[in-house]
């Protein structure tokens, strides 16, 4: 049928686009010859309805330290830093929310930075040091941030709260690093710690039970400790 052939080619597209884009990134991903020379045997190897074989996963050894403890997994090259913490490190602290870099919920901090872990892929992280909300406090003893997220109510859900405060924390560092956001007035001066500065920094963290208020003030309050 002229629909589903168009609908393969499309699929086929597809998937060499994403191979394509792998490749961009300098992460390893199996050729076609590479794929051939698996040890299954041709009849063995799972294919496409059409008969095209399916390529087999490309596995890489990721060495990398979450939360102080050392960890060598071995991954297929297309997982992400979130489902290598979920999935295969079973720390699901971390949530995923849109998977698609728009939510925040997945935010966590690496080498003092903070990211979306479910935009980033595990093997770009070689060596790396990974905190989660796990390594922050635990529920005997919370971290600063932490506790003043329960003192504030700064949560409802709190589905959006390990990424939220994981966040929370980073960005206190990059103010006190003097790092400016795109509201600061002057980029020269030290960045002021202001409702409107930290609801700017903490923009890409979406709460959809709209604690905002409330995570704004649990914010003020570490900085101000901190200050
Ligand atoms: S799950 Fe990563 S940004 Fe939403
Ligand atoms: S507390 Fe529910 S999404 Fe933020």
């Amino acid at each position: 049928m002229e629909g589903s052939g168009n609908l393969e080619m499309s699929r086929r597209g597809l998937l060499f686009g994403s191979a394509a884009a792998v490749a961009m990134t300098g992460v390893p991903f199996a050729t076609p010859a590479q794929a051939t020379t698996a040890q299954t045997t041709a009849s063995e190897r799972p294919a496409m309805p059409d008969g095209t074989p399916v390529m087999s996963p490309v596995m890489s050894k990721v060495s990398l330290t979450v939360n102080g403890t050392s960890h060598t997994l071995q991954l297929d090259t297309r997982t992400t830093l979130l489902d290598a913490l979920r999935e295969h490190l079973h720390l699901t602290g971390t949530k995923k929310g849109c998977d698609h870099g728009q939510c925040g919920a997945c935010t966590v901090i690496v080498d003092g930075r903070r990211l979306n872990s479910c935009l980033s892929l595990a093997v770009m992280h070689e060596g790396d040091s990974v905190t989660t909300i796990e390594g922050l406090g635990r529920p005997d003893d919370l971290h600063p941030m932490q506790a003043a997220f329960v003192k504030h109510d700064g949560y409802q859900c709190g589905y959006c709260t390990p990424g939220q405060i994981c966040s929370a924390v980073a960005v206190l560092d990059e103010i006190k690093a003097g790092i400016p956001s795109h509201v600061s007035a002057d980029l020269t001066a030290a960045p002021q710690l202001t409702a409107t500065e930290l609801r700017e920094r903490m923009s890409g963290n979406i709460c959809r039970c709209g604690a905002y208020s409330n995570i704004v003030d649990a914010i003020t309050e570490v900085a101000g400790r901190d200050a």
